[in-house]
């Protein structure tokens, strides 16, 4: 993993996972942790767009699960749920499919960094409203300092690695 100063705007110490994603040994022990993580079966993972999808995505085909993307603004045709939020930098509004969730589907939130927490507690409140029945959230890295988890409470938070 990459520390880089000042992106994607001045005072962020972006930590960058792409070196992670791109061996293929660590890779497939990412998917494979963060899917033995599950808790229970999974009907659905929900991926949180970019870099959520990476992950996601194998981590439903290890589950025998499907996936589901929660895309920003104007991304996805409607009809879509969606939700506004403050993040580390800036702020974006996440969007769903309702009707690619089932009413009481067991749904695994997936995303590669939990920082302010603003992006995973929107998609859950999204997806919630959307009927879905949100089991837990795992994640690659946890960046500590910056307490997403307090925006998720009484939730199962599963990560890899805490920086
Ligand atoms: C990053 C990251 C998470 C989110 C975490 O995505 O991939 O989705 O920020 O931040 P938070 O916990 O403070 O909400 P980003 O919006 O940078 O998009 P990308 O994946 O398209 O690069
Ligand atoms: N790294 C990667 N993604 C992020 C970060 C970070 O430091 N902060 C918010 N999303």
């Amino acid at each position: 993993m990459r520390t880089v100063p000042d992106f994607p705007e001045p005072g962020v110490l972006f930590r960058d996972i792409m070196p992670l994603l791109a061996d293929p040994v660590v890779f497939a022990e990412v998917v494979a942790a963060l899917a033995a993580d599950a808790p229970g079966p999974i009907d659905l993972v929900a991926g949180m767009e970019a870099r959520g999808f990476l992950l996601a995505a194998p981590v439903a085909m290890a589950l025998g699960a499907g996936v589901v993307p929660v895309r920003k603004a104007g991304k996805l045709p409607g009809p879509v749920a969606s939700a506004t939020y403050a993040l580390e930098y800036g702020t974006a509004t996440v969007e769903v499919q309702p009707f690619t969730v089932p009413d009481g589907s067991r749904v695994l939130v997936i995303d590669d960094v939990l920082a302010t927490g603003g992006t995973a507690a929107a998609t859950v409140d999204l997806l919630e409203r959307c009927g879905a029945e949100v089991v837990g959230l795992s994640f690659l890295v946890e960046l500590g300092a910056l307490r997403g988890r307090d925006l998720l409470p009484g939730r199962a938070v599963d990560v890899l690695l805490t920086l």
